[in-house]
């Protein structure tokens, strides 16, 4: 990836958003995840379900797995907002509508998305396009893994405060990098981070402890 600027969707984050539309359409209830808004967002053409990675069948086990882990994560931020947490960090957030689903939870936390910055702004577009704002408690932090910046520091600039706890979350980032972007993205979390860090968490790792770390 690059120096990519182009403000238009990143394709993997449109990818994902459109399994999460699939498992409501396709799949029987219950639903792990009723998300429709990255659908609506993109606005695809009536024939995105006949592409080849749209297919139900085939694409089952991935939408399974892609549903899980934003359920998960999600039931935990519900949780630990409970108990007082103010800092929700999603890094690679591509199109998680956490925020516009559950702004009576978002709402009390502050939200940092961090993406590419060409995707981003295009999803800030979108959200103002269609109604959905982009709350002062939504902070946009434009970063590029891959350019060499901090995006600890882009927190900071948007306003994270590392004296207090935040969740932090990357699902599906590491997987869309070749090379050495996550040794980067964990050196951008400083020498004494507190933070709780959880990474790509598969469909089928239970729940840790609010401390546990695990990733695919
Ligand atoms: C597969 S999507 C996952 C989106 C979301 N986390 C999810 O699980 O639905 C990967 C995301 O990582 C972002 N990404 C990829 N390379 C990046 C980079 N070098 N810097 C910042 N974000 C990047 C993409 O823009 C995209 O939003």
């Amino acid at each position: 990836m690059s120096d990519k600027q182009d403000v238009a969707p990143d394709s993997t984050a449109a990818r994902v958003a459109l399994w999460r539309a699939l498992h409501v359409e396709a799949d029987p209830l219950p639903h792990v995840l009723e998300d429709k808004i990255g659908l609506k967002l993109l606005a695809p053409d009536e024939g995105w379900r006949s592409r080849g990675d749209m297919d139900p069948q085939f694409t089952r086990p991935f939408r399974a797995s892609i549903v899980a882990r934003a359920r998960f994560i999600e039931d935990l931020v519900v949780e630990q907002a409970g108990r007082g947490l103010t800092q929700y960090v999603i890094l690679g957030a591509g199109l998680d509508t956490f925020a516009q689903r559950r702004p009576e939870i978002a709402s009390r936390l502050t939200v940092f998305e961090i993406d590419q910055p060409g995707p981003q702004a295009w999803k800030r577009q979108r959200l103002i396009e269609l109604g959905f704002g982009v709350p002062n408690w939504l902070r946009f932090v434009p970063v590029d893994f891959e350019a060499g910046g901090s995006w600890r520091d882009g927190l900071v600039t948007a306003g994270f405060d590392d004296s207090k706890p935040a969740i932090v979350v990357s699902t599906g980032v590491s997987i869309s990098h070749r090379g050495g972007e996550r040794g980067h993205a964990a050196r951008s979390r400083g020498p004494r981070p507190r933070i709780d860090a959880r990474h790509d968490v598969p469909a089928s790792v239970g729940a840790g402890g609010p401390r546990s770390t695990s990733r695919a």
